[in-house]
C-alpha cells in the first residue's frame, strides 16, 4: 500500500514559532509519522520566523484569496528541516505581526480574518495539490473542513484535533461575509455558538474524524464541567471523537543529548551536577533540599490561583522553588509579592526554552496544579528528566502520571504525586507527601530512575493516528 499524502496544518510549529504545547506537537508528531506517510507541515510565515536560519525560500506559487469582496495576496514558501518538508503561507495581514495571536491579554481584533485567510489559502493549496488527508489542529484551522465540504472538487479527508477546547475562536457574527463563509452555515448544528461564529465548531461539525490529546480529556469534554459549552455538540459528534495521548520528542527532550545542558546526563550523579549548576546560576542555596519547579503559561487553566496561594505556605518548608513563565499580569504580580519576601524562591518571567531545559534537568519535583489539562507535556518532560510531577489528577495528567503509592517497577508508566481536588489544601498535602518522600532518598531515587527509563515517545500514538488516517480514507473508498 502506498503512503498516504498528508497535509498537517497548525498555527504554530516548533522551532519556527511557539507559544505552547501545540507547537511541540506540530513539530514532533509529523516527525514520528514521516516514515509512514508522505507528509507536509504547513503554518503561517510570521514575520518573526527566521527565514535565513531555516533556509526558507519562496516556492514560486501565488494564490489570491478572494473573500468578502477583498483580494488577499498569498505566497507559498518552503524548507526542509530535520528531513521533513515544510510549507509556509505568507500573506501580509496574517503574518506581519509581532505576536502569534496578539499581545497576552489583548488578542488582535482581526484574528478571525487573519486565520480565515490561512484557512482559505490551505483550501487553495488543496485544489492544486492532492493530499489524501488534511490533519487540522485547533480553531485556527477549523474552517478548512467546512470549506472542503462546500467545495465538492477536493477529495482530501479531514482529521481535526482539539488541543484545548477553552480556546474556540468565537467571533462576532458580523464577520461571516468578511471571512468568506456562506450564511447557510450559521446554525446551531454548524458554526453558530451563542450568536457568535465558532471556528472550533466548524472543525468539529465538518471533519471526517475528530481527536483530542488524551483519552481522559476526550471523556471530560462531554461534561458540562470541561465542555466549555460544547458538551452537547460534542456528544452529538462523539462517534467520530477519540482521545490519543501526546508524546514528546525523544531527541529534543533527552537528558543525555540535551545541548542546553552543560552536563548532559544519564544517571542521578549527572542530574545532581545540573542541579548544582542551576542553583548557582539563579542564586539558590541548599543542594540537599528538594527543588520544585513550575514552567508554563500564567493562566487560569494552569492552576495559577492555587499556585499563588500555596506558594507562601510552601516557602517556609525545607525546599527551593523556581518558577518560569509569562502570562496574565495579576499572576506576575501575585508571584512577585511572595517571591520578594522569600530567599528560596526564584522567579523568571518570560519565555526561555533553554532555561526551561536547565530547570527540568535540575529539579526534583514539577508542580502542575492545572484546573484542566487536555494533555500537558511538562509532566512527561519532567519524568524523562528524572523528577516526580505533583499534578492535579485531570485530563492528560491523569493518563500519564500514576500515583507513587502504587509504584511498580514492572509498569511501563511514569509515577508522581497526583491530587484529586483542585484546592489549596489538597495541593499542599501533595507537596507535603513530596517532601516526605524525598527524605526516603533510596525509594525516591528508585522512582526517579524508573521515570527516566519510561517511553514517552510518539511511537504508539503515531500508530494510532496512522490507523485513523487509514480508517477515514477507507471510509471514502467504500462510499
Ligand atoms: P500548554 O500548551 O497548555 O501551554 P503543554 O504542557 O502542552 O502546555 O506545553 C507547554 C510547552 O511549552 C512545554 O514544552 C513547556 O516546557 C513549554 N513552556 C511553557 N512556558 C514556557 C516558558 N515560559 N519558557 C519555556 N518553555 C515554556
Ligand atoms: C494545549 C493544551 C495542552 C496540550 C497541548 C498540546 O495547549 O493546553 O494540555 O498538551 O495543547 O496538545
Amino acid at each position: 500500500m502506498s503512503k498516504p499524502r498528508v497535509l498537517f496544518a497548525a498555527s504554530e510549529v516548533y522551532p519556527f514559532a511557539k507559544s505552547g504545547g501545540l507547537a511541540d506537537v506540530a513539530h514532533s508528531l509529523p516527525r514520528a509519522l514521516n516514515t509512514d506517510c508522505d507528509l507536509h507541515v504547513i503554518m503561517p510565515l510570521y514575520q518573526f520566523v527566521d527565514r535565513e536560519r531555516f533556509a526558507i525560500v519562496a516556492l514560486g506559487e501565488h494564490f489570491d484569496v478572494a473573500i468578502g469582496g477583498v483580494v488577499y495576496p498569498v505566497e507559498l514558501y518552503g524548507c526542509v528541516y530535520e528531513g521533513l518538508d515544510y510549507r509556509f503561507i505568507y500573506s501580509p495581514l496574517l503574518c506581519d505581526r509581532d505576536f502569534l495571536y496578539g499581545p497576552p491579554e489583548r488578542g488582535y481584533d482581526d484574528n478571525a480574518l487573519r486565520f480565515a485567510i490561512f484557512n482559505h489559502a490551505i483550501l487553495a493549496l488543496l485544489k492544486k495539490h492532492t493530499y489524501d488527508i488534511s490533519h487540522l489542529n485547533d480553531w485556527q484551522c477549523g474552517l478548512v473542513p467546512l470549506l472542503i465540504k462546500d467545495d465538492q472538487t477536493i477529495r482530501t479527508k479531514t482529521l481535526f484535533t482539539i488541543h484545548n477546547l477553552a480556546y474556540q475562536g468565537a467571533f462576532n457574527s458580523s464577520i461571516l461575509n468578511e471571512i468568506g463563509i456562506d450564511a447557510k452555515h450559521f446554525t446551531m448544528d454548524a458554526i453558530e455558538f451563542y450568536g457568535e461564529v465558532s471556528f472550533m465548531k466548524a472543525g468539529i461539525a465538518y471533519a471526517d474524524a475528530v481527536t483530542t490529546v488524551s483519552p481522559t480529556y476526550a471523556k471530560e469534554i462531554l461534561t458540562a464541567e470541561f465542555g466549555c459549552g460544547l458538551e452537547g455538540f460534542l456528544e452529538h459528534h462523539k462517534n467520530k471523537l477519540t482521545g490519543i495521548i501526546n508524546g514528546i520528542d525523544a531527541e529534543h527532550f533527552s537528558p543525555s543529548e540535551d545541548k542546553a545542558l552543560s552536563v548532559p546526563y544519564v544517571d542521578l550523579r549527572g542530574k545532581n551536577s545540573n542541579k548544582n549548576a542551576y542553583l548557582k546560576e539563579v542564586g539558590l542555596s541548599g543542594v540537599k533540599k528538594p527543588l520544585f519547579i513550575f514552567v508554563g503559561r500564567f493562566t487560569w487553566q494552569k492552576g495559577m490561583e492555587l499556585l499563588t496561594e500555596v506558594l507562601g505556605k510552601m516557602a517556609p518548608k525545607a525546599c527551593n522553588i523556581a518558577i518560569l513563565g509569562e502570562g496574565e499580569e495579576k499572576y506576575h504580580d501575585a508571584l512577585k509579592r511572595v517571591a520578594d519576601k522569600e530567599s528560596n524562591i526564584h522567579l523568571a518571567f518570560g519565555y526561555d526554552e533553554s532555561l526551561s531545559h536547565r530547570m527540568y534537568a535540575a529539579a526534583d519535583f514539577l508542580l502542575m496544579p492545572s484546573l484542566f489539562e487536555p494533555c500537558g507535556l511538562n509532566q512527561m518532560i519532567a519524568m524523562q528528566y528524572g523528577e516526580l510531577p505533583v499534578v492535579h489528577h485531570v485530563g492528560g495528567l491523569a493518563d500519564t502520571v500514576c500515583d507513587y503509592k502504587e509504584f511498580n517497577t514492572k509498569s511501563a508508566k511514569g509515577y508522581g504525586i497526583p491530587f484529586n481536588e483542585p484546592s489549596p489544601t489538597a495541593f499542599l498535602n501533595a507537596i507535603d507527601q513530596a517532601l516526605a518522600l524525598y527524605t526516603n532518598k533510596a525509594y525516591y531515587n528508585k522512582i526517579v530512575k524508573h521515570n527516566m527509563l519510561c517511553d514517552f515517545s510518539w511511537q504508539e500514538s503515531a500508530n494510532s493516528y496512522r490507523k485513523l488516517y487509514d480508517n477515514i480514507t477507507q471510509e471514502s473508498s467504500h462510499g
